[in-house]
């Protein structure tokens, strides 16, 4: 097992580097005018991205080049010259999909030979999927892995010119600093603090193609966080798939101080962070929770079992007991804090009683809201290599069991906020009610309400009327000058 290595810098790519992929932008937008198109009639990109809020990240900066190379964004694939593809390789249900989205851009590409298909993200960063893709998808131009991204101008070049098919892969997963970015809603942002996974859990494959834990420099940070905020930031989340050991390899700053210094810049803005170990989950953490008022008080700490026997197959290092006293420790700090958690339902060897200590977990933490999974052998990975693999209709049977539970608990824990005026920020118009306006607050759950003239994107004060399993309903409060 791999464990952290402290103090030892990561590799950052090159300024020259990066300067050399922008120089690539304008070729390509200088191609791109030759054959007609122009500032005022720019071809389209789309982007299809799976997966987690990283990859989502990830495909802000695949907006950014694709607009730096004069590409404006569509809203179909068929109505784009640049197709990308941002995979995910968690379950296999996603890389299922994704492979079968890829397969029908194959029309798209018979319809008109000059589009040019990339594909990138964690599926074909493993070497049977990349080969997958190159073997029997021959209208797939190229393929990148999560290390090479900043590479897609060189291999976007590559295609238009008429260079053959590459499928490239980085071997140093290096840190890429300076690439533009492009969001679709100016006042929500992600902000990568740091990249890949140390912890090998015997399940998963992020480790294998996102590569070792790096961390991004604080001043790169807090100077990407000073202009979201001038953008018009409200609600930055700190991004990574293990936030709470960010600067470990580089030293002298931790997630909590890193906080802190956020939380000091001027402006009217909430902090999130998404995902957090528990064996990382620091005093200093939970201190910097409740004392600084930017922190939105929401902890998203995954458990994954509540067996200390799966828990140890897991690879997880902890136990349940000591997980439920870093609960406790939170919500003697952050007493109105809402705690949301991944479960893994059915990982090999998983007994009737060993799902019931999970249950049993799940009743005492009360969690506000749970992502539960059932369990998806990735190849190469120890688990699925492990005995016991549990047949489908059995993890299917505890894993409706264990979402009935959570909805009765979640239901329970959102009748807290009725009555209370809260505090949102306007996001969209609700996908289920044209009429209704969808804000988010402290609490996970969506807040629903009728559309008195909030505005999207800003702040707005909400009575909670009533809850139910997934929302929160509530009616507009006179608005603060200036929110
Ligand atoms: N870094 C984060 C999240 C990683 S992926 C963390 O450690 O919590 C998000 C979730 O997907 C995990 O928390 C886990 O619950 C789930 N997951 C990961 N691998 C899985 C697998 N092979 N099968 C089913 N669920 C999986
Ligand atoms: Fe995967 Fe998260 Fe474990 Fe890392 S900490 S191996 S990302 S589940
Ligand atoms: Fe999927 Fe990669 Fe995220 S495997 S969950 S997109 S880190």
């Amino acid at each position: 097992m791999t464990t952290n290595e402290h103090n030892i810098a990561p590799p950052y790519v090159e300024q020259a580097e990066i300067r050399r992929q922008c120089s690539l932008c304008d070729a390509i937008e200088q191609k791109l005018f030759s054959m007609g198109f122009s500032e005022a009639n720019r071809p389209g990109y789309f982007i299809q991205t799976f997966g987690c809020q990283q990859n989502e990240a990830d495909s802000e900066r695949m907006a950014g080049l694709a607009w730096r190379m004069g590409y404006r964004p569509v809203a179909t694939p068929a109505a784009a010259q640049l197709i990308l593809v941002n995979t995910c390789a968690i379950r296999e249900h996603a890389e299922k999909k994704a492979l079968s989205i890829i397969g029908t851009y194959k029309h798209i590409k018979e319809a008109s030979a000059h589009v040019i298909i990339g594909v990138g993200g964690c599926m074909v960063t493993q070497k049977h999927r990349a080969d997958q893709l190159k073997n029997s998808y021959p209208y797939v131009d190229f393929a990148f892995d999560t290390g090479a991204l900043h590479l897609l101008p060189e291999l976007i070049y590559h295609a238009m010119t008429g260079g053959r098919r590459q499928f490239v892969s980085s071997d140093t997963y290096a840190v890429a600093e300076g690439l533009p970015s492009h969001r679709e809603k100016p006042f929500k942002a992600w902000l990568s603090i740091m990249y890949g996974c140390n912890n090998f859990c015997s399940y998963c494959i992020v480790p294998y193609v996102r590569g070792r834990e790096r961390s991004r420099r604080p001043e790169a940070i807090l100077e990407e966080a000073r202009r979201l905020i001038a953008e018009g930031a409200k609600d930055i989340t700190l991004l990574g798939q293990n936030v709470n050991s960010y600067g470990k390899d580089i030293g002298s700053v931790d997630i909590a101080s890193l906080m802190r210094q956020i939380c000091a810049l001027p402006g009217d803005f909430r902090l999130r962070f998404m995902t957090s170990h528990p064996k990382d989950a620091s005093d200093a953490l939970i201190a910097a929770m409740a004392e600084e008022e930017k922190i939105v008080p929401h902890f998203h700490l995954p458990v994954q079992s509540g067996s200390d026997e799966v828990l140890r197959r897991m690879n997880r290092r902890y136990s349940a007991e000591q997980y439920l006293c870093i609960i406790e420790k939170l919500r003697r700090s952050v007493p109105d804090v809402s705690i949301t958690s991944d479960i893994i339902v059915g990982f090999p060897g998983e007994t009737q009683a060993d799902f019931q200590a999970t249950l049993d977990l799940i009743k005492a933490v009360r969690y506000d809201a749970i992502f539960s999974f059932i369990y998806s052998p990735r190849k190469g990975t120890p688990a699925a290599a492990m005995d016991g693999q549990i047949p489908k209709e059995i993890s299917s049977q505890r894993f409706q069991r264990l979402l009935s539970l959570q909805q009765e608990i979640s239901r329970e824990r959102n009748q807290r906020f009725v009555g209370r005026t809260v505090r949102a920020l306007c996001e969209e118009v609700s996908k289920t009610d044209p009429g209704k306006m969808t804000a988010r607050g402290d609490s996970p759950r969506p807040i629903h309400f009728a559309d008195t003239g909030a505005r999207i994107g800003e702040y707005c004060d909400l009575k909670i009327v009533s809850a139910d399993t997934f929302s929160l309903y509530g009616e507009l409060q006179e608005k603060k000058n200036g929110a």
